[in-house]
């Protein structure tokens, strides 16, 4: 049994997962404390991770009806994400293998998200193209093989996609994170009422789609509910067709009939039927191996060389931009 931890942003994560990939434990304890600051504040993150961590280990292991002797390694995340919030779940871990001797297996947060796909029932195997979008991270990855780092195909210039959400609903006067509220005011809209930008190069970018977003509120009178869903579709279309469209891309330069989601936005109803669309076989994740959580980390575990006792014990973490993915 691999026992995995994951603290890269607000969510407090552990779970309890086999050799096979069969999830006998994934417990996940979001943090709603940064709603009122409308985004995640890294310290108060980070705090609540160390308020949390050890409750929810516990939690995941009664669970899975196992105790520490059922654990034959520990994994958790390294990076990328925010160092506080990383520092906290990466060294419970690590004192958690230390203490009986186990062997650890630092893990990427963002081959996590793709491995998310290798776990029970699904056991979806590459070769495949993943799209994986969320509150922090965009990128389109080629997965050629379970060991060796997907390359990156494509990633964001500025924004994530779930950023571009989240900033949309801010504006709309939706809560944060914002991104399924948008979705559920889009649904009642015209997705063709407004014109938004798509980002022009090969590369994501939102930048210039939450600032046209901007200038509409601006001149709209968005106490008309009609307005209001007319932008929220209008606004979604725009993210949907930049992933979909790049996506689509990416599929045909690597000849690839396999794509897999991944991340927040995968969660996503008409990104989704979008994705649907493109003729790929495709495999969405329940949601809560879209979001971040640790099976998902427990699962690139199975995948690397772990480290012997004591080697791991001066390992730290990285923040975003670094790491086999960056
Ligand atoms: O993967 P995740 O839980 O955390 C990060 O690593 O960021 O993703 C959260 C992001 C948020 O930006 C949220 O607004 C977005 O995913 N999201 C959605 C939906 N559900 C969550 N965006 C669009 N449509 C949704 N249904
Ligand atoms: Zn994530």
């Amino acid at each position: 049994m691999i026992l995995a931890v994951e603290t890269s942003c607000d969510d407090t994560c552990a779970a309890l997962v086999g050799a096979d990939g069969v999830i006998a434990a994934n417990v996940i304890s979001s943090q709603e404390v940064h709603d009122r600051f409308g985004g995640v504040v890294p310290e108060v993150a980070a705090r609540h991770h160390v308020e949390l961590i050890d409750a929810v280990v516990a939690e995941a292991l009664r669970r899975a009806g196992a105790s520490m002797a059922d654990v034959e390694l520990v994994a958790a995340t390294r990076g990328p994400g925010l160092v506080g919030a990383l520092l906290v779940g990466f060294s419970h871990a690590k004192a958690l293998a230390a203490s009986r001797r186990l062997p650890f297996a630092p893990v990427d947060h963002l081959a996590g998200h793709v491995a998310a796909a290798y776990l029970a029932p699904a056991r979806f195997e590459p070769p495949f193209v993943a799209l994986i979008a969320s509150g922090g991270h965009t990128l389109l990855l080629e997965v050629r093989d379970r060991t060796s780092a997907a390359e990156v195909l494509v990633r964001t210039l500025d924004d994530a996609a779930g950023e571009a959400f989240d900033k949309g609903a801010r504006l709309l006067g939706l809560g944060y994170p914002g991104g399924a509220a948008l979705s559920r005011l889009a649904a009642g809209g015209d997705p063709r009422a407004f014109e938004f930008p798509t980002g022009r190069g090969e590369e994501f970018s939102f930048a210039g789609l939450k600032t046209a977003l901007l200038y509409r509120t601006r001149e709209l009178d968005l106490s008309d509910e009609r307005v209001r869903a007319d932008l929220a579709a209008s606004y979604e279309r725009a993210i949907v067709e930049a992933l979909a469209r790049r996506t689509e891309r990416a599929l045909e330069r690597t000849r690839l009939r396999r794509l897999a989601l991944g991340g927040g936005v995968a969660a996503n109803g008409p990104l989704r039927a979008r994705l649907a669309g493109l003729g790929a076989e495709l495999f969405a994740p329940p949601l809560e191996l879209c979001t971040d959580n640790a099976a998902m980390i427990a699962a690139a575990a199975l995948d690397q060389a772990p480290l012997p006792y004591p080697d791991y014990l001066g390992l730290d973490v990285y923040a975003t931009g670094e790491g086999p993915l960056r």
